[in-house]
């Protein structure tokens, strides 16, 4: 593979990433941005077309980085596998979700997999970067991938290397990530290692694909662990009449032991919420049931309705009913400072609301159109107007592009359930969750 080391250190390699995504873009992006010719393939024409005319659909990556690419001509994308013939390296970034049974939905990976199969030849590096079961790079891709022959390690490389990637993060950009890189062989690792040492400060090699399978899976564990325990402290805390915030930040004095998590009306994204599943089912087949998971899910999936009967105890304290009321939620994206609402709490509770008979209007600078109850909802302006005319104010997303100033000044009351008003405390119309 000495041609392979030699083509990633010039930068020469060409490289061909499936799944344009927040995950796939950026890295395609980063990888063009350091010198390499990189093919996007994905198979969303939408997608296609927006990235074609220098519109970026993802966060993380700007329509200049992407027009300054193509007209360079080191980022191509398509709707074919063919491309993959003349890859070097092929890195795999598409969706790894729930099926309606919440089983691993892995329908995206085999796709890809086969693609990858059809056109594989000798010398290929190729990295699955999806969130995925411990397993799946040696269990489902390897025997897939040498089927018609060739062997791994000896005729080409295969990697796991998870992404770790926060979209909307500014803090922590894809090169300040380190990065995990486990392969099926040493060779495999080595360069592995060696590509994304080109474009990430920080590059840790594993001794295999399942210890980067896992390692991704326990991070985002601990966090649904820890977002569950905080929330049900968050629920104790207001039937002992104390104030969970101020607790987390007594507690984040001490300097060692303690990570503070804080509560909040659920769980979103694609993320948190559905990779441990991937670890409870593969734990299923080893006769194991991993409970953590299950009732840090059961705690975060209990938030909205919490929320829900948050906002019906303050209108009732101002004489009105969830019935008729008017209530105005600021943010409805799944986290701050990102336009992606898939499994936004936000939703489950206007839904629940909505269902009460409240009339709901939204905010969010990030999702100007949102849908519910089968119709299409626009994001209302954020004005004196719009927040006089709510009987209630209901933060959800704390996005931090939105004039708090003006939302105390001018909203009755506010349900704060981020904790996003902090710097507005002892005003009386904010109440937290
Ligand atoms: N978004 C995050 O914050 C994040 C962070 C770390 C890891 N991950 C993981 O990375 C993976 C990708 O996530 P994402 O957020 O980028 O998803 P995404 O939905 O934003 O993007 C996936 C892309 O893959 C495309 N696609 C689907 N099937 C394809 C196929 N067979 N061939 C080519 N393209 C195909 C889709 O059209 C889409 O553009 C998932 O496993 C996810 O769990 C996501």
């Amino acid at each position: 593979m000495n041609m392979l080391e030699k083509k990633i250190k010039a930068a020469d390699a060409r490289i061909a990433v499936i799944g344009l995504g927040y995950v796939g873009l950026p890295l395609a992006v980063a990888f063009g941005k350091a010198g390499f010719h990189v093919t996007g393939i994905d198979v969303s024409p939408k997608k296609l077309k927006e990235i074609r005319s220098g519109k970026t659909p993802v966060i993380g990556v700007t329509d200049q980085e992407l027009k300054d690419l193509q007209k360079k001509k080191r980022l191509d994308v398509m709707p074919e596998y063919s491309a993959l013939k003349t890859a070097d390296v092929i890195i795999i970034c598409v969706p790894t979700p729930l099926s309606k049974s919440l089983d691993p939905d892995m329908s995206f990976i085999l796709a890809a997999a086969s693609a990858i199969a059809d056109h594989l030849k000798k010398g290929q590096l190729i990295i699955l970067e999806s969130t995925t079961y411990p397993g799946t790079t040696e269990e489902v891709l390897q025997p897939e991938f040498e089927k018609k022959g060739l062997v791994a390690g000896r005729d080409f490389l295969l990697c796991f290397s998870p992404e770790r990637i926060d979209p909307g993060n500014k803090r922590f950009e894809l090169k300040d990530i380190p990065k995990i890189v486990g392969g099926v062989t040493a060779e495999s690792s080595r360069l592995g290692v060696l590509l994304y040492q080109q474009i990430i400060s920080k590059v840790m090699p594993v001794s295999s694909p399942r210890v980067a399978e896992m390692a991704k899976l326990l991070e985002n564990t601990f966090r649904i662990v820890n977002i569950g325990l905080v929330n049900e402290l968050a629920t104790v805390a207001k039937d002992l009449n104390i104030d969970i915030w101020e607790v987390i930040d007594a507690a984040s004095t001490k300097p060692f032991g303690f990570m503070p998590f804080y509560p909040g009306p659920g769980i979103g994204g694609h993320c948190i919420g559905v990779d441990p599943i991937y670890l409870s089912w593969k734990a299923k087949f080893h006769g194991r049931e991993l409970r953590f998971i299950e009732l840090a899910r059961q705690m975060n999936s209990e938030m909205p309705e919490f929320v829900v009967r948050r906002a019906s105890e303050i209108l009732n304290d101002l004489g009105l009913a969830v019935k008729g009321s008017k209530i105005l939620m600021l943010g409805i994206a799944y986290k701050k400072d990102i336009e992606d609402t898939r499994e936004s709490p936000a939703f489950a509770v206007l839904e629940r609301l909505a269902k009460q008979g409240a009339e709901i209007i939204y905010h969010d600078p990030y999702v100007l159109n949102a849908q519910w109850n089968g119709t299409v909802k626009s994001s209302s302006k954020l004005n004196a107007k719009t927040l006089k005319s709510a009987d209630l104010v209901l933060i959800t997303t704390d996005h931090t592009n939105i004039p708090y100033d003006i939302v105390v000044q001018h909203s009755k009351v506010i349900l704060d359930t981020r904790n996003v008003l902090k710097k507005f405390s002892g005003h009386k119309n904010i109440v937290r969750l």
